[in-house]
């Protein structure tokens, strides 16, 4: 498996990702491969879609870089929007208010396991 082809299962192992870091991942979700990511902040784990609120394009240009230089927020680079590590909302930058597309994580023993989105009306 490589580092960005886990398709809906394993992401990472516990300890793999470390605060402030991320890894991207893909996964099948209402049918589709997005690209996602998984991010540490602060030694909690949450997972997002690589997809801005403003243009649906990658949050990052170079890659696996999404966190600001404080390491506080996820920055798209786009136009520079500010998302909030641990909720995914926009709070600064066109797309305020927004929530980046949340992708649920549950831990297997030492397994960072993605599930994915349940099918949503209308997306
Ligand atoms: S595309 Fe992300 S802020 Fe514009």
């Amino acid at each position: 498996m490589s580092e960005a082809a886990a398709s809906r299962g394993v992401v990472a192992k516990v300890g793999e990702v470390q605060p402030g870091r991320t890894k991207k991942f893909l996964m099948v979700i209402d049918g589709h491969e997005e690209e996602c990511f998984l991010v540490n902040h602060a030694g909690a784990l949450h997972a997002y879609v690589n997809r801005c609120c403003h243009v649906p394009m990658s949050l990052d240009w170079v890659e696996n870089q999404f966190f600001t230089e404080d390491d506080q927020f996820i920055q798209c680079a786009t136009h520079g929007a500010c998302y909030l590590p641990d909720t995914g909302e926009c709070i600064s930058g066109p797309p305020c208010g927004k929530f980046l597309t949340p992708v649920s994580l549950r831990l297997d023993g030492d397994d960072i396991i993605a599930e994915g989105q349940p099918p949503t009306a209308g997306s």
